[in-house]
């Protein structure tokens, strides 16, 4: 019981304060952090989102409070997933909400969780649209989005199956034999991979993350830095928490600067380069889309892992898409583009521009880097590519390697 307690207040933080799911339920501790069943509930919940929403609007006239909401969903994801028997996971919920103080509600929650139970889970929209969104998870304005941007390619984009898995890159000193090797021998599930290794349990080797030997580093991030060839040294202009700065560092044995534009995420590259015992990395709070004379042509790559929305993590982060709004997607590409035009000018002849994102929609990648060299006849786009969903854990990356003429 303490348990979904806990559950309850996680998805109050992530819907009325905008945290993310990881941290909420990092805030909570245990035993929800232990407990399998409550974790998942969080996740599926909000992997849920657009279903819950459209059902709660067909069995309730008026649309409940937010914290009324909350309890439904719990209540509607136990009701499909768990193995409860229906008045069980009822009572659970009502339990729940007795616990957070919210007994005035109980007998609310109670009746529309019986009419769910009965007749809401077979509940879908007819408008296809809004079935796409409910299929997808996303807000209806994001699926008029990847429809707008790929046409009919966007159905088959949202709802392709993904199926998320860790990845883990040992340590350039440690290498991928020695990583083998100490996976073998704790028979721990893997899938080498040419970067590391796809890992079913992290906890396995928890003493080699701890010591800086492994790393967790997504596929599609060794990816990127993959497309840099023996640069002399590095600008990372978004380097926080610092996983390509520190791989690119060690991979070519070269001098990083690494900016973020928060001191505290500064932080975290500073720690991270420590954990793996990386040295030449000169860490920096600076705002990218502020031009440093002293560091004009004087890089021979400079790296734009630009923020963005994050669609292309969706699958591992369902949460990126909750609280946001179409002007807050607008403002990031509005971003990309100025740190794209204050990051070509860091770069000296013959060096490499790389601008990459999570994302997976042409106007924060292939568009936008499209109408960056028409305006810049002195770079020609090398290379650009997105990850294949299949072979990057689920996620999808874009990356464009641009060179000054
Ligand atoms: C996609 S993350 C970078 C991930 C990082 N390259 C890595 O591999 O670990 C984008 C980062 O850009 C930072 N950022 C956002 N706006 C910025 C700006 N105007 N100038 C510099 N950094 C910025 C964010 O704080 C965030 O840490």
């Amino acid at each position: 019981m303490k348990a979904l307690v806990q559950a309850y207040h996680a998805l109050s933080d992530i819907y009325l304060k905008g945290s993310w799911i990881s941290e909420a339920i990092k805030k909570q501790g245990a035993p929800l952090l232990e407990s399998k069943g409550s974790y998942r509930l969080v996740y599926g919940v909000v992997e849920h989102e657009y279903l819950y929403e459209y059902r709660i609007s067909r069995l309730v006239e008026k649309s409940p409070k937010a914290a009324v909401k909350i309890l439904l969903k719990m209540g509607m994801y136990l009701l499909d997933e768990s193995t409860l028997p229906d008045y069980a996971a009822v009572n659970e919920i009502a339990d729940t909400a007795k616990k957070v103080g919210k007994g005035g509600v109980c007998a609310f929650v109670n009746a529309v969780l019986r009419r769910y139970a009965k007749e809401g889970k077979t509940l879908y929209p007819t408008e296809p649209d809004l079935l796409l969104s409910v299929r997808a998870n996303l807000p209806l304005w994001l699926v008029k989005r990847y429809q707008k941007e790929l046409g009919a390619d966007a159905e088959k984009r949202l709802t392709a199956p993904r199926s998320v898995k860790t990845h883990v890159r040992p340590a350039f000193s440690f290498g991928k034999k020695a990583l083998y090797k100490a996976l073998s021998e704790r028979n721990a599930t893997f899938e080498k991979t040419e970067y590391g290794a796809y890992i079913g349990e992290v906890g396995a080797i928890s003493d080699l993350l701890k010591e800086g030997k492994a790393t967790v580093m997504s596929w599609g991030s060794a990816d990127i830095c993959s497309a840099l060839d023996n640069p002399e040294n590095l600008l990372d202009l978004c380097a926080a928490p610092g996983g390509k700065s520190v791989y690119i560092a060690e991979k070519f044995g070269i001098k990083v600067i690494a900016c973020d534009l928060y001191e505290h995420r500064a932080t975290l590259i500073r720690a991270y380069a420590e954990r793996m015992k990386v040295k030449d990395i000169q860490v920096c709070v600076q705002d990218g889309r502020v031009l440093r004379e002293e560091w004009m042509d004087a890089f021979s790559a400079v790296l734009l892992d630009a923020p963005c929305s994050g669609l292309g993590s969706l699958a591992s982060n369902p949460d990126i898409v909750l609280n946001r709004t179409e002007k807050a997607f607008a403002d990031i590409i509005n971003t990309q583009k100025q740190l794209l035009s204050v990051a070509c000018r860091y770069v000296k002849k013959g060096g490499v521009l790389l601008y990459a994102t999570c994302s997976d929609l042409p106007s924060e990648n292939a568009d936008l880097v499209r109408e960056f060299l028409q305006a810049h006849a002195e770079f020609t786009l090398e290379k650009q590519r997105y990850t294949d969903p299949e072979a990057g854990g689920g996620e999808s990356y874009y990356y464009a390697r641009m060179r000054k003429q």
